[in-house]
């Protein structure tokens, strides 16, 4: 009984080492490292492109000005950028104001890993996928800092009457209002061509 329970164990091993030896190789490896650098670089300068246009209008002509200069030139903008880096850059949540933002299944994924990580007191960072042959996303958090409360904030407090008047009337069916500084408040997702020049 003995010698058979030690043969078996033997045969396991050798089952087990010779699978491992003769397993399939990697027929591709990933490196992220790369896109972590792209993407964070073009992330960096949309968001320069974006809070810059934003301030200047907040600051020349107020609030409500600049709530109207956002809902017609963010996605202008972020097309004009997507062409000239050569890829396709996005904002995406999981509580839009506008609809056409919601978050897909994996930007979901992601975004609630993230909203978990911060839970349990973890920093968040940036995130690369290979979703298929020919397509690198790179995915980083978008947090709420003080500038963003006066009009994704609490209503009636940071967010004046008038201006969610104006919010409402532009977005019936808005519900990116409520952030406290620090939340996670969406994700830039931006689409590279799996080839770097
Ligand atoms: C002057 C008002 C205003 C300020 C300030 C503002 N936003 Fe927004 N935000 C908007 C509007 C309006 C939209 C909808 C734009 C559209 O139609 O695509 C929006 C959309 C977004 C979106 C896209 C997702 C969605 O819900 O549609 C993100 C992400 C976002 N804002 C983050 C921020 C962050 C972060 C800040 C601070 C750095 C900020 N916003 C400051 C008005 C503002």
């Amino acid at each position: 009984m003995r010698h058979s329970i030690l043969a078996l164990v033997l045969l396991l091993g050798l089952i087990a080492a010779c699978t491992t030896a003769s397993g399939p190789e990697p027929v591709h490896s990933f490196d992220p490292t790369p896109w972590l650098d792209k993407g964070s670089r073009v992330q960096a300068a949309s968001f320069a492109v974006l809070s810059t246009k934003l301030k200047g209008v907040m600051g020349k002509q107020g609030v409500s000005e600049a709530i109207q200069y956002c809902s017609l030139t963010a996605h202008p903008l972020t097309d004009s950028l997507s062409a000239m880096y050569d890829c396709t850059i996005r904002r995406a949540t999981l509580q839009t104001r506008n609809p056409i933002n919601q978050a897909n299944d994996y930007e979901s994924a992601i975004l609630e890993d993230w909203a978990s990580d911060l839970k349990d007191g973890k920093e968040i960072t940036a995130v690369v996928q290979e979703i298929t042959p020919d397509t690198v996303m790179y995915y980083a958090p978008i947090r709420i800092q003080p500038l963003c409360l006066n009009c994704h904030g609490q209503v009636g407090q940071e967010i004046t009457p008038e201006n969610f008047a104006l919010l409402q009337t532009l977005y019936p069916d808005d519900r990116a209002t409520g952030y406290a500084l620090g939340d996670l408040r969406g994700m830039w997702s931006i689409r590279f061509l799996n080839k770097m020049d």
